[in-house]
C-alpha cells in the first residue's frame, strides 16, 4: 500500500491519509496471493466477482485499475490477445485494429518483445490519461479492455476521459486505496504491526 503511495503521488498523482496500524500476518505465502490476485484475462464477471469477494465495488475495481496509468508490462502478458485470443491466430477484436498492428510491430509471437507502457506514452505520470487509451480501446490488458463492458465502469472510464477531471480520479483513487488497505486486517492478537511494511518484524 505504501509503495503505490509512494509511486501514484512521485509520479505527479494526488495524496491521501494512508491509515496506520494494520495487523498482517507474519508468513507471506506467494501461493496465497496468486490464488486471490485476478488474472490479467479475467472478463468483466470474473473481475466484479473477485473484487465483491474482497469487499471491493464495480467503482473500485474502475477506480483502481487506473493505477496502471503508471507501470510497465511484456509481450508475454498480451501475447494471446495479439496472436492467439480464440486459439485460432486470431486478434482480440476489442483491441484497436491500428494499436493491434503497432503493437504486433513490437511484440513477436510467443510472447517476445520489449517492455511495454500500460499507459502508452504516459506511463510515467499518473493521471486520468489510462481512461482516455482503454475508452479508445487502446488497453493493454484484457482486465483493463474489459472495464467498457459493464455500464458502471465504461461511464466511470468515459468521464474520466474528459477533461478537466484529474482531481476527481486522484480523490476516488485515494479512497480507493484506502479500502484496499482494509481487506483481511488481522484483529486482537492476530498478526503484528510491522515495522517495516515489506517485512515481518
Ligand atoms: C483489476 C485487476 C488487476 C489486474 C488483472 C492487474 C494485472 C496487472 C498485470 C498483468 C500487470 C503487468 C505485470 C507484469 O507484466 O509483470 C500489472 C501491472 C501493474 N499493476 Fe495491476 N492489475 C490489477 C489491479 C491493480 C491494482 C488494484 C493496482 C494498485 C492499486 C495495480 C497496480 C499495478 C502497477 C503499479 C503495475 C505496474 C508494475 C510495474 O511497472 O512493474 N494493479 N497489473
Amino acid at each position: 500500500m505504501v509503495f503505490v503511495f509512494l509511486l501514484y503521488f512521485q509520479t505527479g498523482g494526488s495524496s491521501w491519509k494512508v491509515e496506520t496500524g494494520r495487523r498482517d500476518g507474519r508468513i507471506s505465502l506467494s501461493k496465497e496471493a496468486d490464488e486471490n490476485l485476478p488474472s490479467s484475462n479475467f472478463n468483466i464477471a470474473q473481475l466484479k466477482q473477485n473484487f465483491a469477494f474482497k469487499g471491493l465495488t464495480k467503482k473500485d475495481l474502475v477506480v483502481l485499475s487506473g493505477a496502471h496509468t503508471i507501470g510497465v508490462t511484456s509481450c508475454f502478458v498480451i501475447n494471446d490477445r495479439l496472436y492467439n485470443f480464440t486459439g485460432r491466430s486470431d486478434t482480440d477484436p476489442a483491441l484497436d485494429p491500428t494499436f493491434a498492428s503497432e503493437l504486433k510491430k513490437k511484440c513477436k509471437p510467443g510472447g517476445g518483445g520489449p517492455v511495454l507502457e500500460l499507459d502508452q506514452g504516459s506511463s510515467t505520470v499518473s493521471d486520468a490519461h489510462f481512461y482516455k487509451a482503454v475508452r479508445q480501446n487502446r488497453g493493454l490488458l484484457t482486465s483493463d479492455a474489459a472495464l467498457l463492458n459493464d455500464p458502471l465502469t465504461r461511464a466511470y472510464v468515459k468521464r474520466q476521459s474528459t477533461s478537466p477531471v484529474k482531481a476527481t480520479f486522484g480523490k476516488d483513487f485515494g479512497k480507493s486505496m484506502v479500502k484496499m488497505g482494509g481487506i483481511g486486517v488481522l484483529t486482537g492478537n492476530e498478526g503484528e504491526i510491522r515495522k517495516r511494511c515489506a517485512f515481518v518484524n
